[in-house]
Formats: structure tokens, sequence, C-alpha cells
């Protein structure tokens, strides 16, 4: 039996990222998001938006869908300008029943999109025709603003039918079997593009949207997309990258999931995998070393039954009250905080050096300042995970981060989606 300390200073070991470590990843970001551009082979996709910023004098009712995490989201939004607008209707529900009463996350695709138009139609103004955009946060080939084809799909949906085809055209259908051909889907938009519109509608030092949520994507303005005439965001699709300093806790998960190879980063960095993580290495330690806690409960066997949510009550001062966590014994749960502690300064770091690389790509001198948009329940919630981003900016790039600013920006599928649909409307896709 390993010694519990020797076995911490192990995972010490392997979760921690020392600066040198963090440069190569800065380094190997920026190749691969030089390739992805120039169509050389990358593991990032690079996609164009056909999205530019927003000139803050946009206003108008549309309506916006956001699609892309556990709930499905519709919403008429009017904008006013100057990064105001107004939610006039909202609807909200979960994509897989948490009492076990459906699962659209794994149905067919007619089932899932009919889901979706029922919530659209829920608040769509009669007889009106409006212009809607669709935040849909997975990855997809755009070869216009409302023709986005999902490559495949990511943090473990399994809905069948919809990979290879085009969401728009899904969505089309669905509203019109509703009898909702009023409402034009106008563009299809990532939800990091959305995050960054919303926070470009108020400020034009907005550079970088990301998401720091179940699943983990970065996009930014890009000055001289090939091809383009102008700046144009582009979704880098940057849980993909592979060239990352993972562990064989990260490969296990990897190796078990549904697209192993796939979807690295965020598969260190994602909600969707970081209780994972801690279960996996919960489980070594607990077979490695007597815990005091003489029998885990059986659901730390089951996959994924650690989720973020534990983890981030396990980094809270408050006793945690999930019956996973409280089942152990006090020195258990200390021992696993400090690992919730390492999965989670990792994530942010790594999530840093990839921005940084982002940033030195558009201003490699960092002459301007850059405001970087996020959302997600990570950045905005896990204890410890926003001051770890500070961290890794700071010490990565010395005074220079004072250029930097993180912004949280809430819900901004609704107002991007909604800036996304005016753009479609004056392309005149509608
Ligand atoms: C998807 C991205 C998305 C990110 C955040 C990832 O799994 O591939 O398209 O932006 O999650 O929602």
């Amino acid at each position: 039996m390993i010694s519990l300390s020797l076995s911490l200073a192990s995972l010490q070991a392997l979760f921690h990222l020392d600066t040198d470590r963090l440069t190569y990843v800065v380094e190997a970001f920026s190749g691969q998001m030089a390739d992805g551009l120039t169509g050389r082979p990358s593991s990032l996709a690079m996609l164009p938006s056909y999205l530019t910023c927003p000139d803050r004098r946009e206003h108008g009712d549309y309506m916006a869908l956001d699609f892309g995490g556990t709930n499905i989201r519709a919403m008429l939004i009017r904008l006013l300008g100057q990064g105001r607008f107004a939610v006039l209707a909202h609807r909200t529900a979960p994509l897989a029943d948490p009492a076990g009463g459906y699962d659209y996350t794994a149905a067919p695709a007619k089932e899932l999109f009919d889901f979706v138009a029922s919530l659209i139609a829920e608040i769509a103004p009669p007889q009106k025709t409006v212009a809607l955009g669709h935040t849909f946060s997975f990855p997809c080939r755009q070869n216009g603003l409302n023709d986005a084809v999902l490559l495949y799909w990511t943090k473990e949906f399994t809905a069948t039918g919809v990979v290879g085809n085009n969401v728009n055209t899904l969505l089309q259908q669905a509203l019109a079997d509703r009898g909702l051909s009023t409402i034009i889907p106008a563009a299809v938009v990532n939800d990091t593009v959305t995050t960054l519109l919303t926070a470009a509608y108020s400020t034009p030092d907005a550079t970088i949207g990301s998401i720091c949520g179940t699943g983990h994507n970065t996009c930014y303005l890009e000055p001289q997309f090939p091809g383009g005439t102008r700046p144009m965001y582009v979704n880098i699709e940057s849980g993909n990258f592979a060239a990352v300093p993972a562990n064989p806790y990260d490969d296990l998960l990897d190796s078990a999931s549904d697209r192993p190879g796939s979807g690295r980063l965020e598969k260190m960095c994602g909600g969707r995998y970081i209780g994972e993580l801690l279960r996996l290495v919960g489980l070594d330690l607990f077979r490695h070393h007597r815990f005091i806690t003489e029998n885990l409960p059986t659901r730390w066997h089951e996959p994924y039954s650690v989720t973020a949510k534990d983890l981030a009550e396990l980094l809270q001062p408050a006793s945690p009250s999930s019956p996973l966590l409280t089942a152990l014994a006090a020195p258990d749960q200390h021992v696993l905080r400090m690992v919730a502690e390492l999965i989670t300064v990792r994530s942010a770091h790594l999530v840093a050096a990839t921005w940084i690389a982002i940033v030195r790509r558009i201003d490699p001198d960092l002459v301007r300042p850059h405001v970087i948009a996020i959302d997600g329940s990570l950045y905005e919630k896990l204890p410890g995970y926003s001051a770890a981003i500070d961290v890794a900016l700071s010490s990565l790039l010395g005074e220079k981060a004072s250029q930097i600013t993180c912004r949280l920006v809430k819900d901004g599928s609704g107002v991007g989606s909604a800036l996304a649909a005016c753009q479609g409307e004056k392309k005149g896709m509608c």
C-alpha cells in the first residue's frame, strides 16, 4: 500500500502545470491555430461564423434560440442599441427530463427539433415575420450564416440524424410542421460567438469570447480570415485541441468516452468531465489506500456519477450536502478537496494559456486593451476558478496582463442570437 502523502505528491505532479508546460501549450495552440486557418492538418477547426462585430446601433425584435447544454431556451428579444435590450418573453426546458421521462439528447432528429419548435411556438408573436438567431453550441461547418452542418456531437450527445445535416433546415422543417413559417431562422451561431457579440454590442474592445461551462470553447475576431474581406468571428472549437499535457487519468477518461481521441482539451477543462476526473482519481485513491470510509457509495463506481456540482461543493467553505460526498468520512473529503483543487486550477490554467495564444495572434505586442467575454458555470460559480485564470494570465504575461479584462457575460446566447439574426436580416436571409 502506497502512503497517502506519496500519492498526493504524485497527483500534484500529474495535475500541476508549471510555467514551462503552460508556455508549451501557448506555443502549440498558436501553431495549430495557424495550421487550422490555412487548411493544414490541425486539431483546431477554426470555423468561420460569417459574422462580424455589431455596429452597436442594432434595433428591433428578434427570436433567439439557445440549444447547446443542459437546457433549451427560446426568447423574444428587443434590441435597443448601444448594448441595451429587453427580453419580451422566454421559455426554458431541460433537454433530458431529470425525472427520466424523456431524453432528447439521444432522440431521433425529428423528435428533437419538434421539441425545440414546440418551445418557440409558446412565445412566437402571432402573424408576425420575425428573424430567429439559433445558438447551436456544437461544431458546425458553416458555408454561410444560415447554412451550418453538424460535424459531430460533443458533450456526450447522441441524437441520431443530425450529424452531417444542416441544422437550420432541420429547424425550419420543424417550424413549418407546426405552422410557424413566419419565424425565419436567419443565422446559426456558436455560443462562444453569441457571448462575444453580446460583449461587443457595448464595447469595441471585446475580441475574444469563451465558454467555461459544461463544454469548453473559444472564438475571436480574426482580422484576416482566408478569402474574407472583413474581420470575422472564428469559432476555434478549442475544446478539441489535442497537444495537451494529459496524464493517465485523462487517458482513462478519454478511452472510455463516446469519442476517444477527440475533445482532449474539453475533457480536461469542461464541466461535463471534471467531476468524472475526480471520480476516477477518488476510486484510485480508495483502491490503493485505506480510506477511513470503509465502503464507497455504489454510485462512485458508476461513470459520470460525480458531477462538477459535487466537485464545486468540495471547494466551498460549507460542508457538502451531496449524498456522494456526505457518505465519506471528513478526512477522506479533505483528501478529495485537494484533488478537486488540482483539477480546478489545471482547467483554469489551460484555458488561460489558450487565450494568451489568441491574444498574441491578434495583437502580438499587446498594445491594445482586450476584453475576453466569458460565460459558463465554471467561470461564474466554481470556487477559485476565475482567480486561477488571473494568476496564469499574470504569470505568463507579466505587466501586460493589465491589457486584458476578463468579463463575465451571462446568458449571451439571447442577445447574441438576436444580434446574429439582425446581421442575417441585413444580409437578406429573410
Ligand atoms: C462544443 C462547442 C461549444 C462548447 C461550449 C463544446 O462541446 O463543441 O461548439 O462552443 O462546447 O458550449
